[in-house]
């Protein structure tokens, strides 16, 4: 019963002590996120899992999360997602064999050889292991949120083109606020043949596009940000990268859910914000800066909710914890040997820029 969980929760990690950690994605519901040893973005939680010397990581977050975690661990460390179906629907739309079919045909065009300028590989951290391992061996490494211009100008210091996946708005967004014309950006479609892009264009981009998307914040449009301007004259709007460029481009501000945390926070008092993202970091924001004199709503009417982030629930998390009280390791997230090694090398080429 939900009335007994707290205390659950907390009898079994004080019998655990030290030996576990718990990591908490900002969009965790707060029955969740108030036992986290740590929070923060996707970049945050990676660092956290690199660095921590705890025996279990309990991730409370997505698959693609603990697997990263898992990639970054010491071979001693075990990592746990507390209900395997907390997925995320992004990572879902690149599968390996797609990509590789992809790479093929950019190959068979020429655009991977060094005399046409070369192609390098750049995924975000939403995505599968093995779309990491894809990149960290041909050369590529992975970005988050946080850190896509960083890892645009690595790539583009050593390679002509970007293949970025699976989010087309995250890669748009970046690459347009670098200065590259959308003219020189094209989608590939892994349902289409040849990506449905003519060789001409492939030949003239420089940034190709995975045709993936977050569902949760492609739902945030242009005109739920003209409302606020006519309905809210003052109030600035945030949104996170993932959004549509249309909404990025009118907005005030755009970074990853720690630079919308730390943008309220360093606001002054009486500032008011409409954030497009997801909507338990909204509700948090809301009630944690209402008597600091800030104002926090959602861009949109009815708020957008992550349904693989909310999987997690206080039962899951009681039932992991309580099992690991036991000796017995339930949910293990494990990458293949093969996989870590290469998903390691992009990774740590992220760390290093960072
Ligand atoms: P952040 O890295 O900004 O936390 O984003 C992760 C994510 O899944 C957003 O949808
Ligand atoms: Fe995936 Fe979107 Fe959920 Fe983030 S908000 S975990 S990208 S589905």
């Amino acid at each position: 019963p939900d009335h007994t969980m707290d205390a659950r929760i907390a009898t079994a990690r004080a019998a655990l002590g030290t030996d576990v950690v718990l990591l908490g994605h900002h969009y965790q519901r707060d029955e969740v996120i108030r036992f986290a040893d740590y929070t923060g973005d996707s970049y945050k939680l990676s660092k956290a899992a690199a660095e921590t010397n705890a025996k279990y990581m309990l991730f409370c977050g997505v698959h693609f999360m603990a697997e990263t975690a898992d990639i970054l661990a010491q071979p001693w460390q075990q990592v746990i997602l507390p209900d395997l179906n907390a997925g995320c629907s992004m990572a879902d739309m690149a599968e390996i064999g797609q990509v590789e079919d992809c790479w093929d045909s950019l190959e068979r065009a020429g655009l991977t050889d060094e005399a046409s300028g070369g192609l390098i590989p750049l995924t975000y951290m939403n995505s599968a292991a093995s779309i990491k391992a894809f990149c960290g061996e041909r050369g590529g490494l992975v970005c988050t949120s946080s850190n896509a211009r960083g890892a645009f100008e690595w790539a583009f210091a050593r390679a002509g083109k970007i293949l970025f996946l699976p989010d087309q708005h995250l890669g748009r967004n970046t690459a347009f606020a670098m200065g590259i014309p959308r003219e020189q950006m094209v989608v590939w479609d892994p349902y289409q043949i040849n990506g449905g892009v003519s060789p001409d264009r492939l030949k003239a981009a420089k940034v190709i596009l995975w045709k993936g998307h977050c569902s949760v914040h492609q739902r945030f449009l242009p005109e739920h940000v003209d409302r606020v301007r006519r309905e809210e004259p003052g109030m600035q709007v945030i949104v996170h990268p993932e959004c549509r460029w249309e909404v990025c481009q009118k907005a005030d501000a755009v970074g990853s859910t720690e630079r919308i945390i730390k943008c309220i926070e360093d606001a002054p008092e009486g500032s008011s914000f409409a954030v497009g993202t997801e909507i338990h970091l909204v509700n948090r924001l809301a009630k944690r800066f209402a008597p600091l004199g800030k104002r926090v709503i959602t861009l949109d009417d009815a708020g957008c909710l992550c349904t693989t982030m909310y999987r997690i629930s206080p039962q899951h998390l009681a039932w992991a914890l309580e099992n690991l009280v036991e000796g017995r390791v339930v949910n293990r997230i494990k990458v293949e040997d093969d996989v870590k090694q290469w998903s390691r090398v992009a990774l740590d080429r992220m760390l290093e820029i960072s």
